[in-house]
């Protein structure tokens, strides 16, 4: 069994059901491969990301993306720390935004909530493509907003890598160090229910 074998073999989960494909093969790798994203395929990722629901129908997300050719990606690698350098073998990098501007209340308290149930889709609709996502919560967002101009009432939230899950050579050209993250194993909390009667 080869590196990138082993990695899939102890991160992708291992459920007792038959889930949604994409649900049942979905993990956050560290190695990406630097194919490019096809346009087509980022619109359709998008797109789920947009048909979310959300508190009063808000709809408080945003996305701006950065492709690794463009000079926007080096001007990002100076917002994240280096524990978080991996996510630079990706081709495509995307900043997920909230708005928490409300017409009701002062504040939407639903914002980063709505926004975590659009990256999900996002994410979803990306593994039913055969790409792979990883989200990055640790990095500079002030600087972000600074650095490419973005609007006062967005608010970075997380960073989201995406691509296709680098190949073995991919693999066994990166840093121990991450691998030995890679091949750490996946587990998930067993009971996370129960019903209620009284
Ligand atoms: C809000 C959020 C922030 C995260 N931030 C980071 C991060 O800064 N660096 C990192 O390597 N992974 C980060 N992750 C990835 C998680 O560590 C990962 O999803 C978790 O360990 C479960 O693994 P899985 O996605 O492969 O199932 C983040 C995930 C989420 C949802």
């Amino acid at each position: 069994m080869n590196l990138l074998q082993k990695v899939k073999k102890i991160r992708t989960p291992k459920t007792s059901y038959k889930l949604i494909k994409s649900i049942g093969l979905r993990f956050s790798p560290r190695v990406f491969s630097s194919d490019p994203i096809a346009d087509k395929h980022l619109k359709i990722i998008f797109d789920a990301a947009r048909l979310a629901p959300s508190g009063r129908n808000n709809q408080p997300w945003f996305f701006y993306w950065i492709r690794k050719e463009s000079k926007s990606y080096k001007k990002l690698k100076s917002c994240l720390p280096e524990r978080n350098a991996w996510a630079f073998s990706a081709p495509l990098i995307i900043i997920a935004c909230y708005d928490q501007t409300d017409q009701v209340d002062k504040i939407n308290k639903w914002a980063q909530y709505d926004l975590g149930a659009s990256v999900i889709s996002l994410i979803l609709q990306a593994q039913e493509l055969g790409y792979y996502c990883r989200q990055i919560g640790i990095f500079d967002s002030n600087k972000i907003k600074d650095t490419f101009n973005i609007s006062q009432s967005l608010n970075p939230f997380t960073l989201i890598a995406l691509g296709k899950i680098g190949t073995n050579e991919d693999y066994m050209n990166t840093e121990k160090e991450i691998i030995g993250k890679e091949l750490l194993p996946w587990s998930r909390k067993k009971k996370i229910d129960k019903e209620l009667t009284i």
